[in-house]
């Protein structure tokens, strides 16, 4: 009866989750109307579209207005969001395993990848050392305070339910941390991009979103972007302000960044750096890394890893995100689908599903 009940309301939660994030795609395409009513696509294509997707021909024209490629097997942002990660990723896993405090824990043994140091962290009401000891506030408040008289700053970020930079903030020594944040979060080493990643803006940890996912018995990595702070933000987030390009397989950078509401760039419009032909050294490394973590956590289907390398050259991980991914920041910036030719075999899932 217990496990009916439970089955029950879970699939209401879903239900009423799928809804409110449906709501929430229209919203966000309405309002790049401006960017996406000028493309005109044949009716057969729309069609097409409709036919394939169930859905109008509004993201396959966003998605165009940047780089000008079309490309059918772009995925819509509403068809993922609302149909195919409710069935790759289970929400109950990623309520868990999104933690970023949990990323020593599962990811710290991955070969040549490094993961800040954590200085202290806060979880679920009870603050911890970083051997993972409780600990008493005050005793928290001295390893903080004598950790910033020798290092000057540290990274102090909610672990659980925020996304976008939301209250990622830089940690000085006057700062008063203890009253502003709550029962989930974690104080860790400021990272410092390589050079080659630094100089595109010195101001931000820029990161690559890497996304995993599994297809046919095998892992795959949908195309690359690199994510940039606009101007004097410590963030690289999109939503904060940032800029994203394509990464190409052999670490070039793509002609153009983008933000999400349209603008285009060819030069960063903080350092003036030029994009086209400006490579980034370690990809590869990056690639392997973030295999070799999806390994430890296989009951998700997809993950995107926020990965930069960091001065010493290594692959840093700085958070894994499970649910509420997003395929547009990939297809904009490359010009092509996320899926590629596995488009039609994840697309075979949602169909499976109904
Ligand atoms: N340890 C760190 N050192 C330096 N910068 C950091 C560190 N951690 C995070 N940042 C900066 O803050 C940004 C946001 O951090 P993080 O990805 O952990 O948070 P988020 O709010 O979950 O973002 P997302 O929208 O990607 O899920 C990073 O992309 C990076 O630019
Ligand atoms: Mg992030």
């Amino acid at each position: 009866m217990k496990s009916a009940l439970k089955k029950f309301f879970n699939m209401i939660s879903l239900y009423y989750y799928k809804f409110a994030i449906y709501r929430c795609e229209m919203k966000k395409i309405y309002k790049k109307k401006n960017l996406w009513k000028n493309i005109k696509l044949d009716k057969k294509i729309s069609h097409e579209i409709k036919k394939i997707y169930g859905t109008k021909d509004y993201w396959h024209r966003y998605y165009q207005y940047f780089t000008g490629n079309f490309d059918i097997n772009y995925i819509p942002e509403i068809i993922f969001s609302t149909k195919l990660e409710p069935i790759i990723n289970k929400r109950s896993l990623t309520k868990a395993l999104e933690d970023k405090s949990l990323l020593h824990t599962l990811y710290g043994d991955v070969e040549n990848l490094y993961i800040p140091k954590t200085i202290i962290q806060k979880t679920y009401g009870i603050f911890y050392d970083v051997d993972g000891n409780p600990i008493s506030s005050e005793i928290a408040n001295k390893i903080v305070s004598n950790y910033l008289k020798k290092h000057n700053s540290a990274i102090i970020k909610p672990t659980i339910g925020t996304s976008s930079g939301q209250n990622v903030r830089i940690l000085t020594r006057n700062d008063n941390w203890n009253e502003s944040y709550k029962d989930n979060y974690i104080i860790q080493e400021l990272i410092q991009n390589q050079d080659d990643i630094k100089k595109l803006n010195p101001n931000s940890l820029n990161t690559m979103r890497v996304i995993t996912y599994v297809c046919n018995e095998k892992y795959y990595i949908a195309p690359i972007i690199l994510r940039m702070g606009g101007g004097l933000s410590h963030l690289d987030n999109a939503h904060a302000g940032g800029i994203f390009i394509s990464v190409n397989d052999d670490g070039t950078l793509g002609k153009e960044a983008y933000s999400e509401y349209g603008e285009k760039y060819k030069k960063h419009p903080y350092t003036n750096v030029k994009f086209e032909d400006y490579k980034i050294s370690g990809i590869d490394k990056v690639k392997q890394v973030a295999i070799e973590c999806h390994k430890r956590t296989p009951q998700l289907k997809m993950i995107s890893w926020d990965l930069t390398i960091n001065k010493e050259g290594m692959p840093t991980l700085i958070e894994s995100n499970q649910y509420g991914q997003a395929v547009w920041a990939s297809q904009i910036a490359h010009g092509k689908s996320f899926f590629g030719d596995n488009t039609e075999e994840m697309l075979k899932l949602i169909r499976k599903k109904k």
